[in-house]
């Protein structure tokens, strides 16, 4: 069942509003947790009528909910697919009932380039090869002697962002530090700070040398945190912490010292997400790929930064 089915927006005003039909992956993460916000937030401000569904994780809400918008005769529908495959059934449903799909987010895998408009989102394997540099310069910081030991926790399987970012890792991981860098273990902690916590548990079992952990979002860099700390380690120190999102917690254990470095993974997609909304629904043409923009952040510049977070 789907934990929310809302609609909100307004129809004054004379001519019709558009309405978009929305489907989230769930509410995973802090950054979920942020996207849904601005998501919701910028359809008010737009004027739009919003139906709203949260999938809770499963690609068979997600395919239920894109079925019922397109019953509903919606004007356009966006999502954010949980995995990338799986799509092409439902995305041609709506095509046939010739109603644009915009994806937000995250991207899918078809054979079809027609059943998508856009995609508004981040450059996922960037985020990869950007971690990867950052954490040369971490080690570096750090003094760290020796092979880099490093422990992964992946996102959800089968999600872009978890299969670009460990993708775009290892890519600068071959090129500039394949004689020194190992990672040791990697498993999916599902985004979540549960998931992260858990399998950090069972990487320190297994694999008590670990020095690194690249951890694909800040959630599961928490839930990690608490399983190194219950191990009697420093995270930060004793294990160095880079992780992806850049959410407001991240940035608290940033400036506490825990994690060392955070990729930027800006969540606010709502206003450009409503903006193309609008130019598909009027017929114009947009980019096939509208990129993010974000930033890098190390642990020096955590306090600073922690005021300016907004989500
Ligand atoms: O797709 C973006 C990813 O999904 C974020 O990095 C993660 O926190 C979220 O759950």
């Amino acid at each position: 069942a789907k934990k929310d089915d809302s609609s909100s927006g307004s129809s004054s005003g004379g001519s019709k509003t558009i309405t978009l039909g929305f489907s989230q992956v769930g509410a995973e993460s802090g950054w979920r947790s942020a996207n849904t916000t601005s998501v919701k937030d910028a359809a008010k401000e737009a004027g739009y009528t919003l139906k709203f569904s949260d999938a809770q994780q499963k690609q068979e809400n997600q395919i239920s909910a894109i079925r019922s918008y397109i019953a509903q005769k919606v004007d356009v529908i966006a999502f954010s697919p949980v995995v990338v495959t799986g799509w092409d059934a439902v995305l041609k449903e709506a095509k046939a009932a010739k109603i644009p799909v915009v994806l937000t987010d995250r991207s899918v895998e078809t054979s079809d380039d027609s059943l998508y408009v856009t995609l508004v989102g981040s450059d996922f394997t960037d985020e990869g090869r950007r971690a990867a540099k950052m954490l040369a310069t971490v080690v570096e910081k750090a003094g760290l002697k020796g092979t880099v030991k490093i422990a992964q926790l992946e996102g959800t399987t089968g999600a872009a962002p978890a299969i670009e970012r460990a993708k775009g890792f290892k890519e600068v991981m071959d090129a500039d530090h394949a004689d020194d860098w190992k990672i040791v273990v990697s498993q999916t902690g599902d985004f979540t700070r549960a998931g992260g916590k858990q399998v950090m548990a069972a990487f320190l079992q297994s694999n008590p040398d670990i020095n690194v952990l690249f951890a694909h979002n800040d959630d599961m860099a928490i839930g990690a945190i608490q399983s190194i700390e219950a191990a009697g380690k420093k995270p930060g120190k004793d294990i160095l912490i880079v992780s992806i999102d850049g959410v407001k917690d991240g940035f608290v254990a940033m400036s506490e010292g825990k994690i060392n470095g955070i990729v930027e993974c800006n969540p606010l997609l709502g206003p450009q997400l409503m903006d193309v909304v609008k130019k598909v629904h009027e017929g114009e043409t947009v980019e096939r790929w509208i990129k993010t923009k974000e930033g890098d952040y190390l642990q020096d510049q955590a306090k600073a930064e922690l005021p300016n977070r907004k989500y």
